[in-house]
């Protein structure tokens, strides 16, 4: 009989974000849904006016950076951050004719390297991989590299209300049985740890099932960042 190590059994068992197989069938899917495009919609809505430099955290193919590139053509830098060698090489070939975008492999479990301060900081369908503790000290992270008047937009997966409402959730979207690599927290949990770690104007903009926008704000009473209506 074949002898697998544990490591390997394990890889075999659950594919990982650092596995081609989970990427290709997360990236081929992902676009598709109808809920997705509806968060992204909103998301674009609490984008400040202008954006100069702006981070992605998990940035995957970079699906939210061509977003934002897209709504603020003024955008002079953008930055993604991720640790799976297959969405950082779609990434990279996505932009590789766009000297406005740097693509760096960073494990969100350690502190953010320094990497100036931000407008604007996006994560979509990331920051649920991090333990709670890492969430909350990444929010802090997040604070320190906004500029005054910055905006978090996170795109997220969120808990549901009950177990049974969490699996309605994963059938919907596809992915029947949940990720295993899911740490999910509800809504006013993650709104709370947002306002704890300085943010303001903090809220849950939309939510769709386990699909939810949640945005804050760098204090700066003399900036305007959300449009007004
Ligand atoms: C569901 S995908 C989302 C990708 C993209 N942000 C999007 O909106 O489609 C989750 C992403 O988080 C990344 N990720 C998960 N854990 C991470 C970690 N510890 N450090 C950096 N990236 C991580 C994965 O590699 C993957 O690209």
């Amino acid at each position: 009989m074949l002898d697998l190590g544990h490591n390997s059994y394990v890889r075999l068992m659950r594919p990982t974000w650092k596995d081609e197989e989970k990427v290709e069938e997360y990236t081929g899917r992902v676009g598709r849904l109808a809920a997705r495009r509806a968060g992204e919609s909103e998301l674009v809505e609490a984008l400040p006016e202008t954006v100069s430099r702006v981070l992605d955290l998990g940035c995957g193919d970079g699906r939210l950076i061509s977003l934002v590139l897209g709504a603020r053509a003024e955008v002079a830098e953008a930055v993604g951050l991720d640790n799976s060698p297959p969405m950082l090489a779609l990434a990279r070939a996505a932009f590789s004719d766009d000297d406005r975008v740097t693509i760096d492999e960073h494990d969100l479990r350690e502190a953010l390297p320094t990497l100036g301060s931000f407008d604007l900081i996006v994560s979509g369908f990331a920051i649920h991989h991090l333990d709670h503790e890492r969430k909350q000290t990444l929010l802090g992270e997040v604070v320190s590299a906004l500029r005054p008047g910055g905006v978090f937009a996170n795109l997220e997966v969120v808990q549901c209300g009950t177990p049974e409402l969490q699996e309605e959730f994963y059938r919907r979207i596809g992915r029947p049985g949940g990720d295993p690599e899911d740490i999910l927290a509800p809504i006013d949990l993650q709104l709370g740890w947002m306002r704890d770690a300085g943010l303001e104007q903090v809220d849950c903009n939309w939510r769709w099932r386990g699909f939810a926008l949640l945005v804050g704000q760098v204090s700066d009473a003399d900036l305007h960042a959300f449009p007004s209506a």
